[in-house]
């Protein structure tokens, strides 16, 4: 419905004053409404806000009065607006209502053209209003489809980084997405939030990075490494922060990263944090990783059975884990992955 086709209801207890403001509207074309008390108007405003433009609202009336129309109005309908009809000596009332959201007021006795001149200001008022909200909601839409698009694009990245770390490390393959795999599933028994959800799924698909920066060598060497060789593969997770650097939707996930080789009692790398110094994510995917990597086959040993390297995250536990996060596990593992891994 047009805002020109709907009502304004005139609210006041004296029939003279409704009587006049119904003829003055309606000579100005607008359509009208009426209610003698707050009561009245406010059943009036429940079944019919859909229809009506504007109000005109008198303050003092007997039972419910004006207050408490405009009290419901900016409360239910703030959309439409309320002019009050006040008495000289109720000025500074009429001015407290329009601080609890009235759009104007009129004393009485008023003159015509300040009737006509109010009301046209009141629905102009609404008019740019309701355009507002319209684009406000338009907005609201846009951001949506950029949202969706850029993670999209989050997807396809975090993919193609993904096949860039199994083209590498050959024996890792199918490890990252494990990895997100069973660190998804501790995180619904830990009842995760869906925004660390999002961020451990990330990061755990993304934890081993740093490892296209790595030689193929040392990466795929069968022996024992040597000490120099080791610390070279000490250093992906740093290398893995900064690969990741750049694209700026992973900066929260970049700590996770960095800390996935850290224990739990503060003998691990690169910096040797200890507890809860260690983002949570990190150590949940430390346990997962953990896991997978003793479940999988290497260039340098085959792979231990499930019960067996449960036992070593079990044993782990305190040292090398979160006691926390391998209660989780082990619980998760009773429940699924005993069954499905
Ligand atoms: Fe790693």
């Amino acid at each position: 419905m047009e805002l020109q086709e709907k009502k304004i209801l005139i609210v006041d207890d004296e029939e003279d004053i409704r009587e006049i403001l119904v003829d003055s509207l309606e000579s100005l074309d607008y359509h009208t409404c009426t209610a003698a008390d707050g009561d009245e108007a406010i059943d009036i405003i429940k079944e019919e806000h859909e229809g009506l433009a504007a109000i005109i609202c008198d303050l003092k009336m007997p039972k419910v009065s004006g207050d408490q129309v405009v009290h419901f109005v900016a409360q239910e309908h703030p959309i439409i607006p309320i002019i009050i009809l006040s008495g000289f000596a109720q000025l500074d009332m009429a001015l407290d209502h329009i601080r609890m959201g009235a759009f104007d007021y009129m004393s009485k006795p008023f003159k015509f053209k300040e009737l006509a001149l109010t009301v046209k200001r009141a629905l102009e008022f609404r008019s740019l209003k309701e355009k507002q909200a319209r684009y406000q909601e338009e907005l609201e839409i846009k951001v949506k489809e950029i949202t969706a698009k850029l993670n999209n694009s989050v997807i396809q990245t975090v993919g193609s980084l993904i096949m860039a770390i199994e083209e590498k490390d050959k024996y890792t393959r199918g490890h990252s997405h494990r990895v997100a795999f069973y660190s998804s599933m501790v995180a619904q028994t830990m009842n995760l939030s869906n925004e660390e959800k999002k961020e451990l799924e990330y990061a755990a698909l993304l934890h081993d990075v740093g490892k296209i920066g790595i030689s193929d060598q040392i990466l795929n060497k069968p022996g024992k490494l040597t000490n120099i060789e080791y610390e070279i593969i000490k250093s992906h997770p740093s290398k893995g922060v900064k690969i990741l650097e750049p694209l700026k939707f992973l900066d929260n996930i970049l700590p996770i990263i960095e800390a996935h080789h850290e224990r739990y009692d503060g003998k691990g790398y690169p910096h040797g944090l200890i507890q809860e110094q260690i983002p949570m994510l990190a150590r949940i995917i430390c346990v997962c990783d953990a896991y997978d990597a003793m479940t999988s086959e290497r260039s340098y040993r085959k792979p231990l059975a499930k019960e067996i390297a449960l036992e070593e995250i079990t044993n782990g536990s305190g040292s090398q884990f979160d006691p926390k996060v391998v209660d989780a596990f082990i619980t998760t593992y009773n429940n699924i992955l005993s069954e499905i891994t």
